[in-house]
């Protein structure tokens, strides 16, 4: 016990046990955080009559032992024991990065502490050295910057939202996309990260613009004269913009005969019909075009609409079928009632002109049927409902069922009965 304490007090007084001033003089590194208050520990022993100061970057003296020489009242001197001599440094600035000597220059020797001090700063883009949302032309190259401060230097990362999935890119402060596709279209974001947090982000959007282009699913109809008719183009292209059709150099514009309607899909896909409403030759029949102009380009498709000539019943031969219109209604039971879809077939010979599909309803719906090829699942409704039946002699009591395990009345009376004996003896 005795030897205990003494070893104690030994080990306590060993350093400056001879008089001497002692310091602990093990030089450190001290990340702070900017905004945070920093203590840097200096500790002194047998300090006598000497001084311990304080100096700051640039070997500017901050304090001479208690005295406070420099006039910023964020930096402070703190005594928790008698030996410390701790400089505290509140809302910590980037400038207060450096070496921070603690110094006793006693008779014979001078004692020192080093202390850097290394400030952390959380990453920050900054947005006027970064790129903005942006709109550039297929095949351009393009780059995308994202300037960002903080301490240490933030690394750049890159991101793009793909299938709303973000897919990671290069690394860096630019990311260079050569020769862009419009499939590149899309949310970029740059993340700035160090190790402090939070990390910052900065989102540009890209917009990939490129000349129409026309798809023309069907490229010839036929129908007979008075009748309705639709002609239909798809356009792709980005930005959308000026869709006409035309025929024999005219514009059509809507009138009582023609209805031209687009149907945007999406920012890039539109449907642009003709509904004619009567086709009377000479004019009704030929050939349509369709054309899309964008500031990148114009496009243009066609539509060849033929007359179906219906022939008077000239047989000549018993063996030539007459050429008979049948018609074919498709009607899908797991179509919804956007309308029924009337296929002409005209057999015979010799073969007149070819199929016309059109729809019977002079009131167009929302949306081209093209395009109600819908993911939706056929919604089989049965007038039948299921019935469940159960077979005689194997009715349910749900009482029963549920506590199956449940000993029945007779059981019962007996085990009563032998717990009473039980008990009686
Ligand atoms: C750009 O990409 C397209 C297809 O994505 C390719 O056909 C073309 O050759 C490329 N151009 C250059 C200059 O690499
Ligand atoms: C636009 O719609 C069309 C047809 O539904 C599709 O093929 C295309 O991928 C879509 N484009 C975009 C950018 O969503
Ligand atoms: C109609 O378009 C096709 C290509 O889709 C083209 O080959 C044809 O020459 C065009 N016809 C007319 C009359 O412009």
């Amino acid at each position: 016990m005795l030897t205990g304490i003494i070893l104690i007090s030994w080990l306590c007084f060993l350093p400056g046990s001879n008089g001497e001033v002692w310091m602990d003089t093990t030089p450190i590194k001290q990340m702070v955080k900017a905004g945070d208050t920093t203590v840097l520990a200096c500790s002194v022993e047998n300090l006598g009559r000497n001084v311990v100061r304080w100096f700051g970057p640039g070997h500017a003296l901050l304090f001479n032992g208690d005295y406070a020489v420099t006039p910023d009242r964020r930096f402070s001197l703190t005594h928790p024991y008698i030996s410390s001599w701790n400089l505290v440094i509140k809302n910590v600035k980037t400038g207060d990065e450096g070496l921070y000597i603690c110094q006793v220059q006693s008779s014979t020797e001078t004692l020192t502490k080093k202390v850097t001090v290394e400030v952390q700063v959380a990453p920050r883009i900054l947005p006027s050295s970064s790129s903005e949302d942006q709109q550039v032309l297929e095949g351009s190259d393009v780059t995308l910057v994202c300037g960002a401060t903080g301490s240490p230097t933030p690394k750049i990362m890159w991101h793009v939202l793909k299938d709303s999935e973000p897919k990671q890119l290069d690394t860096g402060e630019q990311l260079v996309l050569s020769n862009i596709s419009r499939e590149e279209t899309g949310v970029y974001t740059c993340t700035a990260f160090n190790a402090v947090i939070p990390q910052a982000y900065r989102h540009i959007k890209v917009d990939v613009e490129y000349a129409p282009s026309i798809i023309v699913k069907t490229q010839e109809l036929s129908q007979e004269r008075g009748k309705l008719a639709y002609l239909e183009c798809t356009v792709v292209g980005f930005p959308q913009g000026r869709n006409y059709w035309k025929k024999d150099n005219r514009i059509l514009v809507r009138d009582w005969n023609y209805e031209p309607l687009d149907y945007p899909l999406n920012a890039t896909t539109n449907v642009m019909n003709l509904h004619i409403k009567q086709v009377e030759p000479p004019q009704g029949f030929g050939v349509y075009y369709c054309v899309a102009e964008n500031k990148h380009g114009t496009a243009v498709g066609n539509v060849t609409l033929n007359e179906i000539t219906t022939t008077t019943t000239t047989t000549t031969t018993t063996t030539t079928p007459a050429p008979t219109t049948t018609i074919t209604t498709t009607t899908s039971t797991t179509q919804s009632t956007t309308g029924s879809t009337i296929r002409l077939s005209t057999p015979g010979s010799p073969q007149p002109s070819t199929v016309s599909t059109t729809s019977i309803s002079s009131q167009r719906p929302p949306t081209p049927p093209v395009h109600t090829l819908s993911t939706a699942r056929p919604v089989i409704t049965s007038p039948y409902k299921p019935v469940v039946t159960t077979g005689p002699g194997y009715e349910i009591d749900p009482g029963n069922q549920e506590n199956g395990a449940s000993i029945p009345s007779p059981c019962r009376a007996i085990i009563l009965l032998v717990f009473t004996v039980l008990f009686m003896i």
